[in-house]
């Protein structure tokens, strides 16, 4: 019922066009989108638990990949020419968090959608595997700095992971430890009993962190204790500036999300479309 409503809402709100973003940009087109877009997440969420780490992480990756563009059939909004897809993710992002209890914060509007082009595919997401060097050229390539890099990384108190993105830590590690020795003794143990080498189940892997519906700041926590899932999160202790991020994090929920959130609208400015997508489809 309310996806029917939303479809309706954007359909026939005025079209609208401009180039910066900015807070208002459709207070005269289609003043109801931010509700419409919060109830639906809700009604996702209440049938879903995993909706809200599914539509933070989908932003992340079109920031990344194409600057805040969205691919086609992800959706379940669809808003044909007035409200771009970007946009609706954007909001849809900053809903999941306050909806899983983290901050909230006024989203910035305007992106266009780009087009999807095999040329910019090339442009690479940050990979579980990289190290703090591979990291920090990831993030300053889309100008966003370490401050950034820590905080975003805090994404990570939500949702979940399959094996093959921490397989590196727990099996032939290198050729001299078979699991990283930067992981937990216990903790890389019960990674290794939920990821064996042989016979594991198709969707193993685990939940990010202990509480990963919940939008907080244990993942910094589980840093320290040498219980994270990524070598790519692992990497935030090898560096001092990082390191005392993470320490200051970790002792307070409230810094977190101060620096989340400023992050957040600095990673979700990255803009690169060219257009208001005709048809999109968001999530399931
Ligand atoms: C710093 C570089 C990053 C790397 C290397 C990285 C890598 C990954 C990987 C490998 C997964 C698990 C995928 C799987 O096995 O299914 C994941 C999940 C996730 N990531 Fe990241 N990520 C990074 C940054 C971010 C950022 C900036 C955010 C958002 C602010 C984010 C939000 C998420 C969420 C919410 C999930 C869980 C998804 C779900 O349960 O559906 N990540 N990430
Ligand atoms: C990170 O990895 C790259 C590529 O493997 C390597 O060249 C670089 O020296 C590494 N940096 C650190 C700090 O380990
Ligand atoms: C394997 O990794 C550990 C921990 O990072 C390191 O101390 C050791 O030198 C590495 N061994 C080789 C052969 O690279």
């Amino acid at each position: 019922m309310a996806f029917i409503v939303a479809l309706l809402l954007l359909f026939f709100s005025a079209f609208s066009q401009g180039n910066a973003l900015s807070l208002n940009y459709y207070t005269k087109t289609c003043p109801d989108v931010e509700h419409v877009i919060a109830q639906v997440v809700r009604e996702e969420t209440s049938k879903d638990k995993t909706v809200p780490a599914a539509l933070l992480r989908m932003h992340f990756h079109d920031c990344f990949i194409r600057g805040c563009d969205v691919q086609r059939k992800q959706l379940k909004l669809s808003a044909p020419g007035i409200v771009s897809c970007a946009d609706i993710l954007a909001l849809a992002a900053r809903d999941a968090v306050v909806l899983t209890g983290g901050p909230t914060w006024d989203v910035p509007k305007g992106r266009k959608d780009g087009r999807i082009s095999k040329a910019s595919e090339t442009v690479q997401l940050p990979s579980p595997t990289f190290n703090i060097s591979q990291l920090q050229q990831s993030f300053s390539q889309r100008g966003l700095s370490m401050e950034d890099l820590v905080a975003l990384s805090g994404g990570h108190t939500l949702g979940f992971s399959h094996c093959s993105s921490f397989q590196n830590r727990i099996h032939n590690f290198n050729s001299t430890h078979d699991t990283d020795p930067t992981l937990h003794p216990s903790f890389a143990a019960s990674l290794r009993s939920i990821c064996p080498v042989k016979h594991k189940a198709k969707n193993a892997g685990t939940t990010m962190d202990p509480s990963s519906t919940t939008f907080d700041n244990t993942y910094y926590k589980l840093i320290l204790q040498k219980k994270s899932l990524f070598s790519s999160d692992q990497a935030l202790l090898t560096i001092q500036k990082t390191k005392d991020l993470v320490s200051k994090y970790a002792s307070s929920r409230k810094a977190f999300n101060t620096a989340f959130v400023n992050s957040m609208i600095k990673m979700s400015s990255i803009t690169g479309g060219q257009e208001v997508r005709k048809d999109c489809r968001v999530v399931n």
